[in-house]
C-alpha cells in the first residue's frame, strides 16, 4: 500500500503485541503518518485483524517475517520497536543502517550506562546505539527528541512517577532521597504472552505486590529524575498488579524540605511546570484515577500535604501515555509536527 508522499512512513516490529496493537489503532487515524509494514516473530505471521478483530476495517496489513530486504523495500522513515528488551537491541543496528529513525518501546536504550544496564538486564549488544539514544519523555527532552535518530520510549511506571516528582525536586520542595513510590498496574503491563501468573483465576479478584526493592524501573526513575533535576535522587519503588486490563496509578510519599512548604506552594509549582504541556493535567478538583485517563495520552497529577508528608498522585494508561501514544508524541516531535497531532 502506497502512503501519501507527505506522510511519515512507519514500520512496526512486534505489531501483534499489546503495545503494537495500540500503535496500529492510533496510527490508523493519524493525519500525517501511515504504517507501511508490520513485522513479527515466525509463529505470529498473518493479517493484523486476525490477531485483533477490532482492527478490521482499520488496518489491512499483515504481519510479515522480518528481513533487511523487506524493510528496505518499504522506504520507511521510522521504525517503532514494540518488542521485548534484548530483542529490540538486536534490531536497532540493522534499522539504523537502513537509514530509519527508531523509537524503541523496550528498556534497551533507557539506562545510559551499559554497566548499569547489564546489572539490571543483560550485557548490552549495541553500546554505540546506547550512547546515541535520547530518553523520550517529551515534557523534559523535547528539543533533544526533535533531533534524535534513536529514541528510548520511557517505561510506563517511570513516566507515571517522574512527571509528578520532577518539578517538586527541581524546586527544592521535597527531599530527593526520602521518596517512596507506591504503584499499581493493569495486567496488560506484563504483555500478551500467556504465563501461569497471568492466568485469569490468578489475576481476577487478586491484588498483588511484586518486585520488592528490585524492580527494573527503579534505576530508570532514579536516573531520569537525577538528570532532570540535577539532584541525586534515590527512591524506593513498590509495584502491584491490579485486576484490571489497563491503567496505572502512583501514590508517592515524600518529605518536604522545610516546615514552610505549603500545599498551595506545591500545587503552584506543579501548575507552573505543566501549564504549557498538553498531556499533563494538574488536578485540584479530583484526585487522579485510572478511569479518568483510560484510552487517552493524558497523565493526571495531584498533590496533597498530609501529616507533614507530601503525597503525590498520578495516573495514566500504561499502554498509551505509558507506551504507544507517548511514542507517537515522540514521533510528532521528531518530524516537526505539533506534539498533539493525532492524539488526545
Ligand atoms: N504493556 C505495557 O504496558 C508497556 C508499557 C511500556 C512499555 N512496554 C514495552 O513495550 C514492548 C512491547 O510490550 P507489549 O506489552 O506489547 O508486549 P507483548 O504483548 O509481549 O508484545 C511483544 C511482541 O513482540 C513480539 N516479539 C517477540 N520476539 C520477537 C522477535 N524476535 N521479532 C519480532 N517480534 C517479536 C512478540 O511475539 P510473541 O508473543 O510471539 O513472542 C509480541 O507480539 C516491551 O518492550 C515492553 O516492555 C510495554
Amino acid at each position: 500500500m502506497k502512503a501519501a508522499k507527505d506522510k511519515i512512513r512507519v514500520v512496526l516490529v512486534g505489531g501483534s503485541g499489546y503495545a503494537g496493537y495500540e500503535a496500529l489503532r492510533w496510527l490508523a487515524r493519524h493525519p500525517s503518518a501511515e504504517v507501511v509494514g508490520v513485522f513479527g516473530p515466525e509463529n505470529e505471521l498473518g493479517p493484523m485483524d486476525r490477531f485483533y478483530p477490532l482492527l478490521s476495517g482499520q488496518c489491512v496489513l499483515s504481519q510479515e517475517r522480518f528481513s533487511e530486504q523487506a524493510v528496505a523495500a518499504l522506504k520507511a522513515d521510522l521504525a517503532m520497536l514494540c518488542v521485548p528488551h534484548k530483542v529490540a537491541m538486536s534490531y536497532v543496528p540493522t534499522l539504523r543502517k537502513l537509514g530509519l529513525r527508531v523509537i524503541d518501546w523496550s528498556a534497551d536504550y533507557r539506562l545510559t550506562d551499559a554497566a548499569e544496564y547489564e546489572k539490571w538486564y543483560c550485557p548490552h549488544t549495541d553500546p554505540a546505539g546506547l550512547a546515541e539514544a535520547v530518553y523520550g519523555l517529551p515534557e523534559y527532552f523535547a528539543k533533544q527528541i526533535a533531533k534524535a535518530d534513536l529514541v528510548a520510549n520511557p517505561g510506563c511506571y517511570p513516566t507515571c512517577a517522574v512527571l509528578p516528582l520532577a518539578p517538586l525536586i527541581q524546586a527544592g520542595l521535597i527531599l530527593p532521597d526520602e521518596i517512596v513510590v507506591n504503584a499499581i498496574s493493569g495486567v496488560t503491563g506484563a504483555g500478551r504472552a500467556p504465563s501461569p501468573k497471568q492466568h485469569f483465576p490468578e489475576r481476577n479478584e487478586n491484588f498483588e505486590p511484586y518486585g520488592v526493592g528490585n524492580h527494573r524501573h527503579m534505576p530508570e526513575m532514579e536516573q531520569v529524575l537525577t538528570t532532570i533535576t540535577g539532584k541525586e535522587t534515590t527512591l524506593l519503588f513498590q509495584p502491584h498488579l491490579c485486576p484490571m486490563d489497563r491503567g496505572m496509578l502512583c501514590t508517592i510519599f515524600a518529605r518536604p524540605t522545610s516546615d514552610d512548604v505549603t500545599q498551595l506552594h506545591l500545587l503552584n509549582v506543579l501548575q507552573a511546570a505543566y501549564s504549557n504541556m498538553p498531556f499533563v493535567r494538574v488536578r485540584n478538583d479530583v484526585l487522579p484515577a485510572t478511569k479518568y485517563v483510560a484510552n487517552t495520552n493524558y497523565c493526571d497529577v495531584a498533590v496533597r500535604l498530609a501529616k507533614g508528608r507530601v503525597v503525590l498522585f498520578s495516573a495514566l494508561d500504561n499502554l498509551l501515555k505509558g507506551a504507544s501514544t507517548q511514542a507517537i508524541q515522540n514521533m510528532n516531535l521528531m518530524f516537526n509536527l505539533p506534539e498533539t497531532t493525532g492524539l488526545y
